[in-house]
């Protein structure tokens, strides 16, 4: 539980290392991805250093530690750094290829299994003299036909491996050999496909390129478990010692837990996928490799992954309710910055309005649910990007701010960062869509009561 001066102490140190270095949250030299933060590239990762750091000013006003949840939790960032720390976490995403991620990360595993792995995946691939090619809807778009007899070797090789870690961990580099080497562009999230003239003069391997990748994605998981068995936070078996549940959820359907966690520790999304960052539309052509048995989220994988546009339609904003105008309307009431800037967006031309509605009151949706996983009093860390519609920035963070408000949360601090490459990538390149080049982090303390808990129900 939190001391009186546990707000304080925290506001303290956080805000301490900007005294000698006024953008010490930028970070901007010391972002490298190394360990698990190395095994993919997804959309929109949080910086490990900063989140490592919040996670650090946590744990001395907290010392006890305790359980971590990052409800958006996307590729892992914060599962690693919170393994790091021996802590414990609860970890949900709507994507599947997200969730795989989770997986992966959750479950270290020993180089000498890896690397004995790699190599019949490897042998396997090049003795299979099969030249049929994996089925899908969109395949010869995405795919030219000797890779993608290659990718079906592969995924072969990797589907005979004993044991579903260590297959989930080559399905990810499979992944990533996906991102490489198919037809798609690598500049851009969207499915875009390249021009005729690139297509036609590309030479790719997919074999060697996804030894090169899976050999790096060893040492670099090895790296890793060495740092947690120096740390003593590996069992004998070699299982992380801490409790870890990650999950495919919508966080909107997420049930109130009686396990509450003790610190919240996420970054959402910036606005509708379709309009900001497409993660589903990023994860459909890896997906489509992957067997779905090591797949999360049986129940509605097949219509999940057989779109490149529903997991984006099932994300915060991708579906305008019919009572939103109502719905809109009770927030105004909560936030004055919903209603400046539904105002705002009122009189301009297009569907600003609408997306901004759909965004915003799913994410207060999100947070009511949030709210239930979390102890009283509980420190929550929001990393919040803010996107623009029709040049007018979302003030996301003073949004998130005022609603925690009207349910009893408090106000620590509020870090401003600047994003070292400039923006994030954007689905697509304009003034409507555009989100700014820095970023918050908006630290808030639950209320006193928390939610109630109910049944332990859809959170194992
Ligand atoms: C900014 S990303 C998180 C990135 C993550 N912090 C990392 O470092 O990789 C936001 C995530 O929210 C997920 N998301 C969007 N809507 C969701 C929902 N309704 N329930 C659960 N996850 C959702 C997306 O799939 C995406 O992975």
């Amino acid at each position: 539980m939190a001391s009186p001066s546990a707000p304080d102490d925290l506001r303290e140190l956080l805000i301490a290392p900007m005294a000698g270095d006024p953008d010490f949250w930028t970070f901007a030299t010391n972002s490298r991805r190394t360990m698990g933060h190395a095994l993919f590239n997804y959309p929109a990762m949080m910086v490990p250093q900063v989140q490592a750091a919040l996670l650090d000013a946590w744990l001395a006003v907290e010392p006890d530690g305790g359980t971590v949840f990052d409800p958006f939790a996307g590729s892992g960032t914060v599962l690693t750094e919170s393994m790091l720390r021996g802590l414990d976490f609860r970890g949900t995403d709507i994507n599947p290829l997200a969730v795989l991620l989770l997986r992966v990360k959750a479950r270290p595993l020993s180089e000498s299994t890896l690397r004995r792995s790699l190599e019949s995946v490897i042998d396997a691939a090049i003795d299979d003299a099969r030249s049929d090619r994996l089925d899908f809807r969109g395949r010869d778009k995405w795919f030219p036909e000797d890779v993608a007899v290659q990718l079906t070797r592969l995924h072969r090789a990797i589907r005979a491996l004993p044991g579903s870690d260590v297959r989930r961990f080559f399905w990810v580099c499979l992944a990533a050999t996906v991102r490489q080497v198919s037809n798609s562009r690598t500049s851009t999230f969207k499915l875009h496909v390249y021009d005729e003239k690139t297509l036609a003069a590309r030479d790719l391997d997919a074999l060697a390129e996804f030894k090169q990748i899976a050999a790096d994605n060893v040492a670099a998981a090895s790296v890793e478990r060495a740092a947690l068995a120096k740390a003593s936070l590996l069992q004998v078996g070699g299982r992380y010692r801490g409790a870890i549940d990650c999950r495919r959820a919508d966080v909107r359907q997420l049930a109130p837990s009686p396990n509450q966690a003790d610190v919240l520790m996420t970054s959402p999304p910036y606005g509708d996928n379709r309009t900001t960052v497409p993660y589903g539309q990023y994860a459909y052509l890896p997906l489509r490799w992957i067997d779905p048995a090591d797949l999360d989220g049986q129940d509605q994988l097949e219509q999940l992954i057989d779109s490149p546009y529903r997991t984006d339609a099932a994300s915060l904003g991708g579906h305008a309710p019919s009572d939103l105008a109502e719905r809109l309307s009770a927030l105004m009431e909560r936030s004055d910055s919903v209603r400046a800037t539904a105002k705002l967006l009122t009189d301009l031309p297009g569907d600003g309005l609408r997306r901004f509605a759909t965004f915003v009151c799913d994410l207060d949706e999100a947070m009511e649910k949030i709210n239930g996983q979390l102890r009283p009093k509980a420190f929550q860390f929001w990393t919040l990007g803010e996107r623009s519609i029709s040049g007018n920035r979302v003030p996301t963070t003073r949004i998130v701010a005022e609603l925690a408000a009207s349910r009893g949360c408090s106000e620590v601090v509020t870090l401003t960062r600047s994003i070292p490459n400039g923006r994030k990538r954007m689905a697509i390149r304009n003034d409507s869509v555009a989100t700014m080049g820095t970023e918050s982090i908006l630290v808030l303390q639950g209320g006193a009561d928390g939610a109630a808990p109910q049944a332990y129900a859809t959170y194992q």
